[in-house]
């Protein structure tokens, strides 16, 4: 296994062969931090990434035996369509994960997706979150773990490149846009207030955003993946594919 790993305290960066070496990294860093949570809180509270590369990490934690009633399950952004439509990230984790364990269905905190006006949604998640948490509006509540991915452009959740979402600075959950469609999304100082935050980032189209993410200075407006500095740990795992480029 290729490990280049930064010399960062809480800052970890690993490149693995391919990407079912990334997903069986991954899966050790989820039962880690689970553990840990578990033993140290009762609970694990985490958030998913949606896009295609966690999904056979969602089917790994599947087969893993996790006390489930222990397990909560946010969600770092969300398509607004409704959970049955294709691109739905609710949509992709039930079928790969949800579904196939007893985790309480009250357990599994979906984004809302159903108010005509999206403002509304993100309103109303930010309410579900802090009522979860017991705290109230101004506060940035931690999730143990949220994981994250990258598209070819440096976005993360949704937070796409030059949108007002990347601004938003108080409240936990904001509307992303992606041309033109609202997303739902964590903000960055909600995602900077985890425990944990873990990427999962794979395929060569990533490289070139990347270089830019890792670059000691560059514009965290058009690579928005840079505004993720969590005070607690960072670890980014790469496939050879996308970290090839790197120094
Ligand atoms: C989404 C994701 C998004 C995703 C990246 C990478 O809703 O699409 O949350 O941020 O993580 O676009 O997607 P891939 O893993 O499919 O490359």
């Amino acid at each position: 296994m290729d490990n280049r790993t930064m010399n960062d305290r809480k800052r970890q960066l690993e490149v693995l062969p391919d990407l079912a070496a990334l997903v069986a990294r991954a899966l050790e860093q989820v039962m880690a931090v689970a553990e840990e949570a578990i033993a140290q809180r009762g609970q694990f509270t985490l958030a998913l990434a949606g896009g295609s590369t966690p999904k056979p990490l969602y089917g790994a934690i599947a087969q893993q035996n996790l006390p489930w009633d222990a397990v909560h399950v946010f969600w770092g952004d969300e398509r607004y369509v409704p959970a049955s439509h294709p691109d739905s990230n609710e949509g992709m984790a039930r079928q790969a994960w949800l579904d196939q364990v007893p985790i309480p269905p009250s357990n599994i905190h979906a984004m809302p997706t159903d108010e005509a006006d999206p403002a509304l949604a993100a309103e109303r998640y930010d309410a579900t979150l802090h009522r979860f948490f017991g705290t109230t509006a101004g506060d940035f509540p931690a999730l143990d773990l949220i994981l994250l991915g990258m598209g070819d452009d440096g976005h993360t959740a949704s937070l796409f490149p030059h949108t007002t979402a990347l601004q938003v600075r108080d409240r936990l959950i904001t509307v992303g846009n992606k041309d033109g469609q609202p997303r739902l999304t964590f903000t960055a100082p909600f995602i900077n207030q985890a425990r944990h935050v873990l990427f999962l980032v794979a395929g060569e189209n990533k490289q070139p955003a990347l270089s830019h993410v890792f670059a000691p200075d560059d514009d965290a407006a058009l690579y928005p993946s840079r505004l993720i500095q969590p005070q607690g740990s960072l670890t980014w795992l790469l496939d050879a594919a996308a970290g090839r480029s790197l120094p």
